[in-house]
């Protein structure tokens, strides 16, 4: 952002000092004029229409440029495409590319969002002990992978297979990441498990001497111990057509415009997949029909029938069409998530019980409005009479998600997260990494190039082609324990607060029946 930011300043100063050079010389020919004939009139008008025509040309170049943000490179800047190797010998990784990450033109100093804090509680139950060999091994039980990076490269012990293809995106998302920060990695080992549940158990690992597994995955809840880490999504999810994150995300902020808020379906929606989980189920009981009218709409998501006819009915910009969306965890937590959340309608969040790495950093009330899980119907119907009836404040918590995506969940905080992550972890290691025995280095070649179909497509559309020039934000100091009591004290009691408002608004109603 800052980067561009001062380019277009500098483009800015270039053509509003030549545009300010111009008035200066117009101006004094202004002052000439009493004494002037008429010529001077004609050069005036002939300079003043050159003003006119720089002055379109700036303002075109500048809404170019401004469209163009998430995209535009320097064109100094030396990029690093595939290098497929067009014979059948096996593909190996480029030589040449970057082992230092140089950030020359734009020092960042801003801090990170503040969800950032968690790779401190994360990370805490090793913090006293450190992280040794012994710690690692005991976490491949279920681990599908061991990540290995040396000297900036990658290696991979793979174990076990994983749902669909979520660990070959995972660790497309990890040498994205060597190339948007190359050589700024330390040494490191980690074990993935990339199944939904968290599985290392915090009562198993009680007391001073605890010494519990390390185990990555993409959530965790407050029984388990597992370090979340940013799931394959963020690169895409090509079973099912949904794009890189970067890309749908842009789709999105152009849904958000589609409809105004005021136009909008003033019900809940939700489309999904109901049968992965019971709670899912239990939300199906309020869909309106003859009988009831929970002010909630629902719809089943058949991706078998939307994958024959090309997805056609599941753009997640068209979902922004009604005034509420409903988020509601699956197995564990779901992808959707983000997708929800990104829409400027206002989030009804039913009560989750695993966490992924940036929803810490939302908040009931502000981000989102807060839904029992154990009374769903009754809880969405008061959401929805409470959004019609406060209008504005609907609205601008649907706005507060959207911009708190937009902004903190851009994908290079994605990049930053992994980033300190990793680094922090690896702080912690007790023994020097090596590169496992027998195991080649994994680079976006020796995956991309051999991939097909949409794997394919999403691994070019996602490829980082040229470091950063920034350098990582910076970590935010870790909760103190107040701080920390605060940050759960605050959320239960604007949970609260909404419960005695429902409370209160079935008490009347049931009163007038
Ligand atoms: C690669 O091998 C396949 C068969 O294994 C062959 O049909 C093809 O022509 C080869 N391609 C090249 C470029 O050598
Ligand atoms: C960043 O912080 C360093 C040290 O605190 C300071 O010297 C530098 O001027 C800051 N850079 C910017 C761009 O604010
Ligand atoms: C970890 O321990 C160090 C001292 O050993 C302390 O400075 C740091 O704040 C601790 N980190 C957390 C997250 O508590
Ligand atoms: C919910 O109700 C709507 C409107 O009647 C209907 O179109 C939809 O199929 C229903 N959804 C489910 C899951 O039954
Ligand atoms: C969804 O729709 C937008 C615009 O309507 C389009 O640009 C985008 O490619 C579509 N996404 C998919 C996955 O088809
Ligand atoms: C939560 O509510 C209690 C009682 O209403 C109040 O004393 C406390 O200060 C609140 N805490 C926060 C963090 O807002």
């Amino acid at each position: 952002m800052k980067r561009i930011n001062d380019l277009l300043n500098r483009l800015n100063n270039f053509w509003h000092g030549s545009v300010l050079h111009r008035r200066y010389f117009i101006g004094t020919r202004w002052e000439k004029m009493p004494s002037t004939t008429i010529i001077a009139v004609f050069f005036f008008c002939l300079f003043y229409g050159a003003i006119v025509l720089v002055r379109c040309y700036d303002l075109s170049i500048f809404s170019y440029l401004s469209s163009q943000r998430s995209t535009y490179k320097t064109p100094s800047k030396q990029e690093f495409p595939l290098k497929c190797t067009n014979t059948n010998l096996t593909q190996t990784c480029p030589k040449d590319y970057p082992t230092k990450h140089n950030p020359t033109t734009y020092p960042s100093n801003a801090t990170c969002p503040s969800y950032f804090k968690w790779i401190h509680e994360d990370l805490r139950p090793w913090n006293s002990t450190g992280i040794t060999r012994d710690m690692i091994e005991r976490a491949r039980r279920t681990a599908h992978f061991r990540l290995v990076i040396v000297n900036g490269k990658a290696y991979v012990e793979k174990y076990r297979e994983s749902i669909q293809t979520r660990d070959m995106f995972t660790l497309w998302g990890i040498l994205q990441l060597l190339r948007w920060y190359p050589g700024r990695l330390p040494d490191l080992e980690l074990m993935f498990d990339c199944d939904d549940r968290p599985v290392v158990r915090s009562k198993d690992f009680l007391g001073p001497n605890a010494s519990p597994p390390p185990l990555f995955r993409y959530c965790a809840d407050e029984f388990n111990l597992d370090i979340v880490f940013p799931d394959w999504s963020f690169w895409g999810w090509a079973e099912i057509n949904i794009k890189p994150w970067e890309h749908v995300l842009e789709d999105i902020i152009e849904g958000n415009k589609r409809i105004k808020w005021k136009d909008r379906v003033p019900y809940a929606y939700w489309k999904g997949n109901p049968y992965v989980a019971s709670t899912r189920k239990d939300l199906m009981k309020c869909n309106v029909s003859d009988k009831s009218d929970w002010n909630t709409l629902l719809y089943i998501q058949d991706w078998d029938r939307e994958s024959k006819q090309g997805y056609k009915q599941s753009n997640l910009s068209d979902q922004c069409n009604h005034r509420y969306k409903i988020y509601i965890e699956g197995w564990a937590w779901s992808v959707s998530e983000k997708y929800i959340l990104a829409c400027d309608s206002m989030t009804l969040f039913i009560k989750s019980h695993f966490y992924d790495f940036f929803i810490r950093g939302m908040e009931p009330l502000q981000h989102y409005w807060p839904i029992r899980d154990n009374s769903k119907c009754s809880s969405l119907k008061f959401a929805v009479e409470w959004g019609n009836n406060h209008i504005e404040k609907a609205q601008a918590i649907g706005e507060a998600s959207s911009n708190f995506i937009q902004e903190n969940l851009k994908m290079s905080y994605v990049y930053d997260y992994m980033f300190h992550l990793l680094n922090e972890y690896a702080k912690l290691l007790k023994f020097k990494p090596s590169i496992p025995p027998g195991s080649v280095e994994l680079c976006s070649e020796t995956m991309a190039c051999s991939a097909k179909g949409t794997w394919r497509k999403f691994m070019v559309e996602s490829l980082v082609m040229s470091s950063t020039d920034t350098l990582p934000c910076t970590m935010p100091l870790p909760y103190d324990p107040l701080d920390l009591k605060d940050y759960y004290e605050r959320r239960a009691n604007s949970t609260m607060r909404v419960e005695m408002w429902e409370n209160e608004y079935w008490e009347n109603f049931n009163k007038k029946q």
